[in-house]
């Protein structure tokens, strides 16, 4: 089963409210995959979501680190898989074992997880319009397509 909602965004400081407000939605062990070119904007969507689990660390893309683990009043894994090449090198680096770990897992370039994504999960998709405003479209997904 899958509802989508969409939002238009005018600036970075919008996206980063959506995020924050989508947040209440989260709970321990929530999964949310981000879709989008690069610079559309799913950090600012990110730093968002960590704002609202009052993650004092700076939020970053964690690009060159893959994993950025954040502090929160629940545990926030940030990851990035823009450099991932396959499903074996993403294995490599834990993230199944961070999918588990019973924080709020949040993954940048998901596609990339391919057959590993789990089944119940969040989709952010955020489609470039113009310098300053991005289409962001929420999905939840329940279980099987
Ligand atoms: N409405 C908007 N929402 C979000 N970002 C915006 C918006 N308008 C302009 N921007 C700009 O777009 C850029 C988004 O960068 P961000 O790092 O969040 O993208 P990203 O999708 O995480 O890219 P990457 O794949 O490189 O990690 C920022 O420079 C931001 O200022
Ligand atoms: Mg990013």
């Amino acid at each position: 089963m899958k509802s989508t909602e969409k939002f238009i965004s005018k600036s970075e400081a919008e996206t980063f409210c959506y995020g924050r407000d989508f947040a209440r939605r989260l709970r321990a062990g929530s999964f949310v995959g981000l879709y989008g070119d690069l610079g559309a904007g799913k950090t600012q969507f990110v730093k968002g979501v960590c704002d609202a689990f009052h993650v004092s660390e700076v939020v970053n893309s964690p690009t060159f680190t893959i994993v950025n683990e954040y502090h929160g009043t629940l545990p926030v894994f940030h990851i990035d898989l823009y450099r991932m090449k396959n499903v074996e090198e993403i294995l490599g680096i834990g993230v199944d074992e961070y999918i588990e770990a019973g924080g709020v897992c949040l993954v940048e370039w998901a596609e990339k997880l391919d057959g590993i994504i789990p089944e119940k999960r969040y989709e952010v998709r955020i489609a470039v319009v113009d310098d300053s405003t991005r289409e962001i479209a929420i999905t939840s997904v329940e279980g099987k397509d």
